[in-house]
């Protein structure tokens, strides 16, 4: 008996030096972890329960019989951070470059299935050469069955991905068909064919870095969610981030109890909004004066700044906060704020995560450059997001609220169930110049009567009191106030319960 598990023990041993301490020395040499080194970092000290640790490929072309390493490139289990399970996998960049094959897939494909049939979140760390080549059409059919997976999986449990080293070819479709994306900065990219296969094809020549590193991912293409120095870097913000999130779409998001007092008064805030209604003020302010112990995690902080999006807790409760910028673009939407915050109220209504909305925007982006790129479309997914959703909504207005815009970004009309303003708060068809010099053209020239006309207007509309007389409001709240009574309007909102129509799904405006 001794000697059997003698024996254990040495082939678990085998298995976790992957392969081996060369291609391990070199995976440290690029300032990269190992996958359980990683697993270590990521998840509560000694959670890990490692499965299929002696699965090995299947593969005889090519001499692959004699090379095979038990794990197979990918380390799969389930584990806890900060004591709540989620399931992983790690790719072993040390084992045939972590290589997709055959069983390499069935053992993620495994995590797959039972961490929706338990309900907890999925994690992947990626640093992977793509489909592993000698296994051809079966490491093909090895990805589609992971991503059928990601497709049933999505909306039901939280899937996350980290992308570590290298995600090419095959890799980067299941990441992409997961709720969020981070990426380490100077050491990640993810791209659909490499620099060689694209001077070949458009005789462009482009670096790893620049056709898909972290740079690009979260400031051009938005694929990526938010990038982090280093493995400890990212692997810890990981952690935190994950304390935000519910553990499946039946959970109910998660508690995290606080001494920050929920009517705390912010004084500062009665003085946010500048007078001047065309100078700019930083809404992140608000936002972190709003939430639990100022801890906001915020998404996707590199691209359309225009729009704020992330997620904070209020009375302990998780939030997701959506919020127009006024310090950029004057908080207009365009067509890339528009795409995010859809993405991420679609998020949040999956995980029953209830959506704060900070309004103060002039309008929708005018121009060719946003009409030739869809901004028709691409403000129709925000719209329909919000009008979809039947998570507790609650809506500040601070300032504007103009035009299409007021409509879309979380209004009465689109059944948010308390909407507040300020005192400050603008809700109109326009700003005051626009409108006068719409409907007195004939006063154009007339500096008198146009400024007359102006003050007119203003006096008219630019307030929330119109909105407020017809309910579409539902009170003007102090500013200091703000923390308060979105809070009670949520603690109100907890049973919350929507009857729609019978319907397969919508098809939202893609
Ligand atoms: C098998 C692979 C491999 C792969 C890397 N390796 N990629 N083995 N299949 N796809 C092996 C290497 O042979 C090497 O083995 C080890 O992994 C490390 O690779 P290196 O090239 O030495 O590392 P590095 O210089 O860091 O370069 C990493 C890399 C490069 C950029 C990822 O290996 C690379 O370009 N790989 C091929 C990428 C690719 O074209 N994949 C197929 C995509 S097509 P040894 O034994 O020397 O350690 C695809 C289609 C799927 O994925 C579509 C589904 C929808």
């Amino acid at each position: 008996m001794q000697e059997i598990l003698r024996q254990l023990e040495k082939k678990r041993a085998e298995a976790r030096k992957g392969g081996g301490e060369k291609r391990i020395e070199s995976q440290h040499s690029k300032g990269k972890l190992t996958a359980r080194e990683r697993l270590n970092v990521l998840l509560d000290e000694g959670s890990f329960e490692e499965y299929d640790m002696f699965v090995e490929h299947r593969c005889t072309d090519f001499g692959m019989t004699d090379q095979k390493i038990a794990g197979d490139g990918v380390v799969t289990g389930c584990g806890r951070i900060n004591g709540r399970l989620v399931f992983v996998f790690a790719k072993d960049f040390t084992v045939f470059g972590g290589s997709l094959s055959e069983t390499h897939a069935q053992k993620i494909c495994k995590i797959q299935d039972m961490a929706v049939k338990v309900g907890a979140p999925i994690i992947g760390l990626f640093d992977a050469g793509g489909a592993r080549i000698q296994e051809g059409v079966a490491a093909l059919g090895g990805y589609g069955e992971v991503f059928q997976r990601n497709i049933l999986a999505s909306g039901v449990v939280p899937q996350i991905s980290v992308i570590m080293g290298p995600c090419a070819g095959g890799d980067v479709y299941s990441p992409a068909m997961t709720d969020f994306i981070f990426m380490v900065r100077d050491r990640s990219y993810m791209f659909v064919t490499g620099p060689d296969v694209v001077k070949t094809v458009t005789q462009e020549t482009v670096s790893a870095e620049e056709l898909g590193g972290a740079k690009i991912h979260t400031t051009k293409s938005s694929i990526a969610d938010g990038a982090f120095d280093d493995d400890i870097q990212i692997l810890s913000q990981v952690r935190r981030f994950m304390d935000f999130l519910p553990s499946s779409n039946r959970s109910g998001v998660p508690c995290l109890p606080t001494r920050d007092e929920v009517n705390r008064e912010e004084a500062s805030l009665d003085t946010l909004v500048p007078a001047n209604p065309n100078k700019p003020y930083d809404i992140k302010e608000l936002i972190l004066k709003m939430v639990d112990d100022n801890d906001f995690f915020e998404i996707q902080e590199s691209f359309a700044k225009n729009i704020v999006v992330g997620f904070g807790r209020m009375d302990g409760h998780t939030v997701g906060f959506v919020a127009n910028q006024p310090m950029v673009l004057a908080g207009v939407l365009d067509s890339d704020a528009s795409r995010k915050g859809a993405r991420f109220v679609r998020f949040c209504d999956c995980f029953d995560i209830p959506i704060v909305t900070l309004v103060d925007v002039p309008g929708f982006l005018p121009g060719t450059a946003q009409e030739y790129g869809g901004l028709i479309k691409h403000g129709a997914k925000l719209l329909f997001a919000y009008g979809e959703a039947t998570v507790p909504k609650v809506t500040v207005i601070t300032r504007k609220a103009y035009g299409g815009a007021y409509d879309v970004m979380a209004s009465k009309h689109l059944r948010a169930d308390v909407n507040y303003a300020w005192p400050t708060a603008e809700i109109a068809v326009m700003g005051a110049k626009g409108a006068v010099e719409i409907i007195f053209r004939q006063d154009i020239g007339d500096d008198i009567k146009i400024a007359e006309r102006t003050k007119e207007y203003e006096d008219r509309f630019l307030n929330p009191f119109v909105a407020a007389q017809r309910g579409y409001i539902d009170d003007v709240i102090m500013p200091h106030s703000t923390r308060r009574r979105v809070a009670k309007a949520l603690d109100m909102l907890r049973t919350k319960q929507v009857e729609r129509p019978w319907k397969k799904h919508d098809n939202i405006p893609l």
